[in-house]
């Protein structure tokens, strides 16, 4: 058995009436904002499921708390990449979602994966893209000396950590941070521009257009962040 099932599904109410799925593999902090964006009545957010590719996923409990079903499609189960997804993608399907949100999900997805959800497949990457695909990002933008760092809510094409840009948010770098301090000034940042990000796109207000991402028709811009203190 591949795909498994850690809680009872949620009771979606009638307002409730934008399905998302989310896909983690940590601890599902931005997961964890979206949820609490998720229940202002204000929001049509209904998140049907969250699936993790990681049985210990720390997210996995939060989506539990939550009454959100929670399953793992675990990576370890198959053989290779393609047939993984494959199962990722029955699992997410059952489910019928609009968007699909990548929140920490620590795989690289095949291009059958990604066309298949073309346009409705988003991701966080905390950096500004383009600077920092990959990993270790706080870390790079310390080391290159970067007066600023950042994170980026994308939709995902197949190349890894790129796509067009819904939403930036910008966090100034102080020269005795280390790449903790960096990371959590970013993880802030990230918990605010992910559920906006979602909400946008629950509202029909993004398009692309040549690569680029409008809202409500016009061209978005990063969000800058100012900090009076270290
Ligand atoms: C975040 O930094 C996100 O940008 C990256 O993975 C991390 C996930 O953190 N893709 P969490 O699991 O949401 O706490």
């Amino acid at each position: 058995m591949s795909v498994s099932e850690s809680s009872e599904p949620s009771a979606a109410t009638d307002d409730k009436s934008f399905p998302i799925v989310v896909l983690i593999s940590g601890s599902g902090s931005n997961l964890q904002a979206i949820i609490d964006s998720s229940s202002d009545p204000e929001s049509s957010i209904n998140i049907r499921a969250v699936i993790s590719n990681n049985p210990g996923a720390y997210g996995l409990e939060r989506a539990s708390g939550a009454g959100i079903r929670g399953s793992v499609v675990n990576h370890r189960d198959y053989l290779n990449r393609s047939s993984y997804d494959l199962a990722l993608m029955a699992e997410i399907d059952s489910h019928q979602p609009e968007l699909v949100v990548l929140a920490g999900f620590m795989r690289i997805l095949t291009s059958e994966f990604v066309n298949h959800y073309s346009g409705r497949l988003i991701n966080i990457h905390p950096s500004l893209l383009p600077l920092y695909p990959g990993l270790k990002t706080h870390q790079q933008a310390i080391e290159n000396g970067d007066l600023e760092a950042g994170a980026t809510v994308h939709f995902v094409t197949p190349e890894v950590d790129e796509g067009p840009i819904i939403i930036q948010a910008a966090v100034p770098v102080f020269k005795t941070d280390s790449s903790n301090d960096l990371a959590s000034r970013v993880l802030q940042q990230e918990h605010l521009i992910y559920p906006k990000a979602i909400r946008w796109f629950a509202q029909g207000r993004l398009t692309v257009q040549n690569g680029n991402v409008l809202l409500d028709g016009k061209q978005s811009s990063k969000q800058q962040v100012s900090f009076n203190e270290k």
